[in-house]
């Protein structure tokens, strides 16, 4: 008998992949969950039952079970799964929906496109990274291990993320531009620069929010003293709560102000080609 391990029930997406592909393929002869969270443990997600936590896996088999990595809300909460999951020694499953175009792309193992994710000709992916539904991969782009892209976000062409990248809903990164291990980009932002690592950036355009503090050297924020940690990364212990959330606060204003700036350079500019048409005109 073959299983397949979905470990993680916060993502009813991702057993609905798992549910789809075999609907199709036959892969496995069962399929089950694992989460370790006791209390969702007897509970069903679309007919699939929670069996047990994570230790479940020492009762499979090498050979003939599969597993895989269903969490994806962070991606440093991903990574720690993984390594929870590795432990047990069992094969990856690569979950890619049937009407995902492989053609000309590279998968590394332990990958998980969801239904109408596009990847263009020439696209890397590296292992345990998952695309989610309606995402788009440009030409040439490469994404590292580990990283995660969100629902509807579009990477441009050529792109390369590093280990660990979260991209959020709807954001869009411009051609060629290099995002850093464990960067996040926050939902419908509009990245038109490099992010540097471990980098949390938000808005249109795209500005530093909370640099990482291991990366104290990268001095290319937008706003000037943003050193609060990435959500995405391991928090630091000895850095209070309040002072987090001033340093936040006090980061999102100068990025308001910025973005107003922004908009209203743009606008004087529109004002000025009109007043100069209308000139024209006269
Ligand atoms: C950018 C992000 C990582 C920041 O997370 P965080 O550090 O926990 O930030 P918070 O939620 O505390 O929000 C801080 C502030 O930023 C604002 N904010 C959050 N995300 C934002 C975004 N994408 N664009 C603009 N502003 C945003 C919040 O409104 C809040 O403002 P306030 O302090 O004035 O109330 C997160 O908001 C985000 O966009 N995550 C992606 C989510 C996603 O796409 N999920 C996909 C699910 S399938």
């Amino acid at each position: 008998m073959t299983t397949l391990y979905l470990c993680g029930a916060g993502n009813p997406e991702g057993i609905r992949l798992a549910l789809t592909i075999n609907q199709v393929q036959s892969r496995w002869d069962r399929i089950i969950i694992l989460d370790d969270d006791p209390s969702k443990h007897g509970q069903s997600i679309l007919g699939v039952e929670i069996v047990g936590s994570f230790n479940v896996l020492e009762r499979a088999d090498p050979v003939s079970d599969e597993v895989s990595n269903m969490v994806a809300r962070t991606t440093r909460r991903r990574q720690s799964a993984l390594r929870k999951i590795q432990a047990y020694g069992l094969p990856f499953a690569t979950l890619i929906d049937l009407g995902v175009d492989a053609t000309g792309v590279t998968f590394e193992r332990d990958i998980t496109a969801y239904r109408n994710a596009l990847f263009c000709a020439n696209a890397s992916v590296d292992e345990a990274s998952v695309v989610f539904m309606g995402a788009i991969v440009g030409h040439g782009s490469r994404l590292g291990r580990c990283c995660v892209v969100a629902p509807g976000a579009v990477i441009n062409a050529r792109v390369e993320l590093g280990e660990g990248v979260y991209i959020g809903t709807n954001a869009s990164i411009l051609p060629d531009l290099k995002i850093g291990p464990w960067a996040t980009v926050g939902a419908n932002s509009a990245v038109v620069q490099d992010v540097p690592t471990g980098a949390t950036v938000m808005g249109v355009p795209a500005q530093v929010l909370i640099l990482d503090s291991s990366n104290r050297s990268v001095e290319s924020s937008n706003a000037p003293g943003a050193e609060q940690q990435n959500p995405n990364r391991p928090c630091d212990p000895t850095t209070l709560e309040s002072e987090q959330t001033e340093i936040k606060s006090r980061t999102l204003k100068q990025l308001r102000l910025a973005q107003e700036k922004y908009i209203e350079s743009y606008r004087l500019t529109n004002d000025d080609l009109i007043h100069r048409e209308e000139k024209r005109i006269d």
